[in-house]
């Protein structure tokens, strides 16, 4: 049996799916890094950047897995992400939405993989799941931090220096 047979095409779609989800996450925090830029809020914008390019890690690890299994990966066109955002709430906000979605995401991939006894694909992906949880639960903790001091002045401040922080040291 040839390795590529052993990677059922439902599997592989999947996988190959996740690199667009992947790129179009991360062209959302490049976006949001950008608005947070130009608002002084640069502290905001190293972190974005910073989740921007773990999200194009994850994606080249998936292109990595499917060649790996002899599968070219395949790229598609990605939306354009959103780019107007009314605070850092509103923007805290999406980030959160766009963490959780891809949390079930995971999980799905996983189902996916064991629907078709595809314990080397389950194996792969299991590597995404603490870090993903990891970044769900951040992207709520800034929200509700965000919500405490009330979204404005000196808090945000505070918290846009904690996130430089966090940004510089790699996420
Ligand atoms: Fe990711
Ligand atoms: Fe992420």
């Amino acid at each position: 049996m040839s390795f590529r047979k052993s990677l059922h095409k439902d599997v592989a779609e999947s996988l190959n799916e996740q690199i667009r989800i992947e790129a179009s996450a991360a062209f959302l925090y490049f976006s949001l890094a950008s608005w947070a830029n130009v608002r002084g809020l640069t502290g905001m914008a190293s972190w974005f950047r910073g989740e921007a390019h773990g999200e194009l890690t994850h994606m080249n690890l998936f292109v990595d897995y499917l060649n790996d299994r002899d599968w070219q990966a395949t790229f598609a066109t990605i939306e354009a992400p959103a780019s107007a955002w009314a605070s850092p709430i509103e923007a805290f906000d999406m980030v959160r939405t766009q963490e959780h979605v891809l949390l079930q995401r995971m999980n799905d991939l996983i189902d996916m993989a064991d629907k078709h006894n595809d314990h080397l694909t389950h194996s792969f992906l299991t590597q995404f799941v603490p870090q993903q949880i990891a970044d769900t639960a951040e992207a709520d903790d800034v929200h509700d931090r965000l919500m405490l001091v009330g979204g404005d002045g000196h808090g945000l401040i505070l918290i846009d220096q904690e996130l430089g922080r966090k940004g510089e040291a790699g996420g």
